[in-house]
C-alpha cells in the first residue's frame, strides 16, 4: 500500500525521509508509525541507501509527539500496544546498520523527541524545541525517552524534562549534550546532507559495525564491549572492503568501497 503520511527520497546514497502530516505538526499515530517502519526495513535492504536523514515536513514541527486525538480514544491495552509498536520503530532504528541522522526542524516533543533520540546524531535548527511534556497530559513517554534520554545526558537532567513537561530551546539542548549541532533552519537540510555524504563515503560495513559497537557496547560491561569491539574488528579484515581502503592508503589514491 502507497504511504499517505511518510515521504522517502533517495538521490547518491542517501534517504531522506519525511514525516509528512503538517496539518498535525507531523504527529504519530500508529498509521504513520507503521509507514515509518515500513520504509525504514526497505532502506535497510536496499544496498543503494547508505545513510538515511529523518526529518518532518514543513517549518514549524519535527514531530509533535504521538497523535494525542488517537491517544485519546486509547484502552489500557491499547496504550499498552501503541507504546510497544513505538519502541519497536525506536530499536529498529538502534538496530540498523545503516547511520540515521535526525534533522529536528522545530519542535521535537514527546515521541517526536523520541524518535530524535533512536537517531544516532541529531541536528537542530534553531527555532526547535524540545521536550516530554507527556506528564502534562497524565501519562509518561512511552517510546523508550525515559531510557533514552537519561543514558545520553545523566538522570538528573532527564528528571528535570521529563517531570517538569517543560521545552528546552535548541540552544538550551545544545548545552545540555541532546543534540549534537545547532544550525539555521534555512541550512538544516544542507548540514544534514553534508554530513550523511561524508559517511556514505567510508566502507558501509565499518560504518555499520561502528554504529554496532556502539549501541550494543552500551548494554554491556566495558570488558565485554572491548571484546565485541575486537571481534567485529576482526571480522572486518576478511572483508574486500578492508582491503581496498588499506590497499587505496598505500597506493595514495581514493578508496572504492563495495560494501564486502
Ligand atoms: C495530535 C497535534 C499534536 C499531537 C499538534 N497537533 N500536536 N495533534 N497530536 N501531539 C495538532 C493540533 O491539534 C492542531 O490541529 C495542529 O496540530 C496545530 O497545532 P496548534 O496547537 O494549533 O499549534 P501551536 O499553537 O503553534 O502549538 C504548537 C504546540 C502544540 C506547542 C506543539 O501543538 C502542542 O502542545 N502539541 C502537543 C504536544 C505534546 O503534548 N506532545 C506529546 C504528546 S504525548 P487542529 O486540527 O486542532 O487545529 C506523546 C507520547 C509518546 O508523544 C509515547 C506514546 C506511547
Amino acid at each position: 500500500m502507497e504511504n499517505q503520511n511518510i515521504l522517502c527520497d533517495i538521490a547518491e546514497g542517501v534517504a531522506t525521509v519525511t514525516v509528512n502530516r503538517p496539518a498535525s505538526l507531523n504527529a504519530l499515530n500508529s498509521q504513520v508509525l507503521g509507514e515509518l517502519e515500513c520504509t525504514l526495513y526497505k532502506l535497510e535492504q536496499d544496498n543503494a541507501v547508505r545513510v538515511v536523514i529523518l526529518t518532518g515536513a514543513g517549518e514549524k514541527a519535527f514531530v509533535a509527539g504521538a497523535d494525542i486525538k488517537e491517544m485519546a480514544e486509547m484502552t489500557s491495552f491499547e496504550g499498552h500496544r501503541f507504546a510497544l509498536q513505538g519502541q519497536r520503530v525506536m530499536l529498529f532504528i538502534e538496530k540498523m546498520s545503516k547511520p540515521v541522522i535526525a534533522a529536528v526542524n522545530g519542535y521535537a516533543l514527546g515521541g517526536g523527541l523520541e524518535l530524535a533520540l533512536a537517531c544516532d546524531v541529531i541536528y537542530a535548527s534553531d527555532n526547535a524545541k524540545l521536550g516530554f511534556p507527556e506528564v502534562t497530559l497524565g501519562i509518561i513517554p512511552g517510546f523508550g525517552g525515559t531510557q533514552n534520554l537519561s543514558r545520553l545526558i545523566g538522570p538528573n537532567r532527564a528528571k528535570e524534562l521529563v517531570l517538569s513537561g517543560r521545552m528546552i530551546n535548541a540552544q538550551k539542548a545544545l548545552a545540555w549534550g541532546v543534540v549534537n549541532e545547532v544550525v539555521a533552519q534555512a541550512e538544516l537540510a544542507a548540514k544534514a546532507l553534508d554530513l550523511a555524504r561524508e559517511i556514505a563515503k567510508n566502507g558501509s560495513l565499518g560504518v555499520g559495525y561502528a554504529k554496532n559497537a556502539i549501541v550494543n557496547g552500551l548494554n554491556m560491561t566495558k570488558e565485554d564491549g572491548f571484546r565485541y569491539e575486537s571481534s567485529l574488528f576482526g571480522v572486518l579484515f576478511a572483508t574486500e572492503d578492508q582491503k581496498e581502503g588499506m590497499g587505496a592508503f598505500v597506493e595514495k589514491r581514493k578508496a572504492q568501497f563495495q560494501g564486502k
